[in-house]
């Protein structure tokens, strides 16, 4: 990644970091509790890709991503939810997440799982009130409601975290391991960048940028199931070796490490490929590539 580039990204993850501050503001009297398991996994920190996608199409696609904060904050609200759930006893029984004990371990399960309701509500929230603030026009709301929704429930992320269990413990083909992965990653990545060009008002620009995110999203899971073996907790701040010890059906296990790393490999340049669609896309060109090597 070049030096730029590499400001750039610490400097949204920075001005995300402090716009989820802000959701923590409030604790209302006996809920202080779960308001602090919120403020807890969120304010962990993470990569921040989804809402950097989200602002970054947005800007590529002519929008103006300034004031945008709180609406692509909405999409790191439901990721978060998505990791305190996917760490549950009854899911993928992590006791580490972010570099920090689970939400769950810290605060009960009870509570982990009320909070990651309660994440999902308030994304919703967070767009609906950026309409009302008059930051986006109701249409505009009312379409990254949809979009949103849509990668959150049994056709998107939900969906794939209902696979990904139901394929635990048996051998899958690459076809149903593709569509596991585009559901349970790829939806909200893709959601991500599709709000972004939504937010530029450029429609047009949808079906790439969509074809992008589920090339991104697949490369994405794969290095993430690569790292689950060939990782370090020091690294990435979730116990590693996670995904054997549930008898995952992952990348790894299909294709073994190597067979996996190219096709990440492949699908970083379909995705760079796709990418040239847009113009000034020279960070995310390089946050793709990037997140490619990642070790974290
Ligand atoms: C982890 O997501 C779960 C997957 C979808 C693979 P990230 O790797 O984006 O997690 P954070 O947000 O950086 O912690
Ligand atoms: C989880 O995939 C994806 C979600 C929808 C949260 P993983 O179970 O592989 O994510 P990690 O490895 O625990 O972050
Ligand atoms: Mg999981
Ligand atoms: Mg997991
Ligand atoms: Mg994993």
């Amino acid at each position: 990644m070049t030096e730029n580039s590499m400001i750039k990204l610490n400097v949204y993850s920075e001005m995300i970091n402090e716009e989820l501050k802000k959701f923590a503001a409030e604790k209302p009297t006996l809920r202080e509790n779960i308001c602090e398991a919120m403020d807890y996994s969120l304010t962990a920190g993470g990569k921040r890709l989804r809402p950097i996608l989200m602002l970054e199409f947005c800007r590529m696609c002519g929008g103006n991503a300034s004031g945008l904060m709180k609406t692509a904050c909405s999409i790191e609200l439901i990721h978060t939810f998505s990791l305190i759930h996917d760490d549950l006893p009854c899911m993928d029984d992590d006791d580490y997440r972010r570099g920090k004990p689970s939400c769950h371990k810290a605060y009960g399960e009870a509570t982990a799982l009320l909070a990651g309701d309660a994440l999902n509500t308030l994304a919703f929230e967070a767009i609906a009130d950026a309409a009302t603030e008059g930051v986006i026009s109701a249409q505009t709301a009312i379409m990254l409601v949809s979009v949103l929704a849509k990668a959150v429930g049994v056709n998107g992320m939900i969906g794939g975290q209902i696979i990904d269990l139901g394929a635990e413990g048996r051998e899958i083909s690459i076809e149903e391991l593709d569509l596991l992965q585009a559901h349970k990653t790829g939806a909200l990545i893709e959601a991500a960048c599709v709000m972004g060009v939504i937010l530029a008002g450029d429609f047009e620009k949808i079906p790439a940028a969509a074809d992008y995110a589920q090339a991104l999203g697949r490369a994405f899971q794969i290095v993430d199931d690569i790292l689950d073996v060939t990782g370090s907790f020091e690294e990435l701040g979730k116990p590693i070796g996670s995904d054997a010890e549930q008898h995952k059906s992952t990348y790894v296990t299909a294709l073994g490490i190597e067979g996996a790393q190219k096709e990440a490999d492949r699908l970083t340049e379909q995705a760079l490929l796709i990418l040239e669609q847009f113009d000034d896309n020279e960070f995310l060109r390089d946050l793709t590539e990037y997140l490619l090597h990642r070790r974290s």
